[in-house]
């Protein structure tokens, strides 16, 4: 199997968000063909169709950074039942100047995380919906809905849960036999 850049973009900017934490610990379950890094979207200025002839650098680095990858996994929060606007942001930069997205055709998996019983299923599945326009393959199965996300790390932000590990490795098994499907 080939080592596979995976860019790791997560929804919130939370110095100890469980988002985040969920990010690294699906790292560590993560089998040895699959190297995540996550991809800060923080420093992104909003997104203007005026600045797309004189880009920013933040978004022309981020553009370069996601069309990289091999694949992109996306850990994130829900805000009000769909994405917190900084991750809409970040999809938003990346997929423009028109015709040129970053994104295209890049294997995808999503994780979302929660405190609540609702597992930000509704953050997972709006995402879905725009990764459908954006030419992502998402992986449909395992879905990976985490909630009680509040109860999973410990004080220094590590994964307590054995069976969430378990279940992070078994995603992210599928998710390396998923980008090789794809692109072998
Ligand atoms: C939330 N939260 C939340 N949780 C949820 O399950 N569904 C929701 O719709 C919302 N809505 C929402 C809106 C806003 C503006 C905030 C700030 C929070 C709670 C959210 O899950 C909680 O704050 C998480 O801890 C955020 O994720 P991170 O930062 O820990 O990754």
């Amino acid at each position: 199997m080939a080592t596979r850049d995976v860019a790791v973009v997560v929804g919130s900017l939370r110095k100890e968000s469980f988002s985040r934490k969920m990010a690294r610990a699906a790292a560590d379950a993560a089998p040895e063909t699959l190297k995540l890094e996550i991809v800060e979207i923080g420093q992104l200025p909003h997104y203007n169709q005026d600045e797309d002839t004189n880009p920013p650098a933040p978004w022309t680095q981020f553009r370069d950074r996601i069309r990289r990858a091999d694949a992109v996994l996306f850990v994130t929060p829900e805000y009000n039942r769909s994405v917190p606007g900084v991750l809409k942001n970040a999809i938003d930069v990346a997929s423009r100047p028109y015709g040129k997205s970053a994104w295209d055709k890049k294997p995808a998996a999503i994780i979302s995380v929660s405190p609540g019983a609702l597992s930000a299923f509704g953050a997972n599945h709006h995402l879905r919906q725009s990764l459908v326009f954006l030419n992502m393959p998402a992986m449909q199965q395992p879905e990976a809905y985490i909630g009680g996300a509040d109860k999973l790390f410990d004080a220094e932000g590590k994964l307590i849960n054995d069976s969430t590990r378990g279940f992070l490795g078994k995603v992210m098994q599928a998710f390396a036999a998923w980008i090789d499907k794809l692109a072998p």
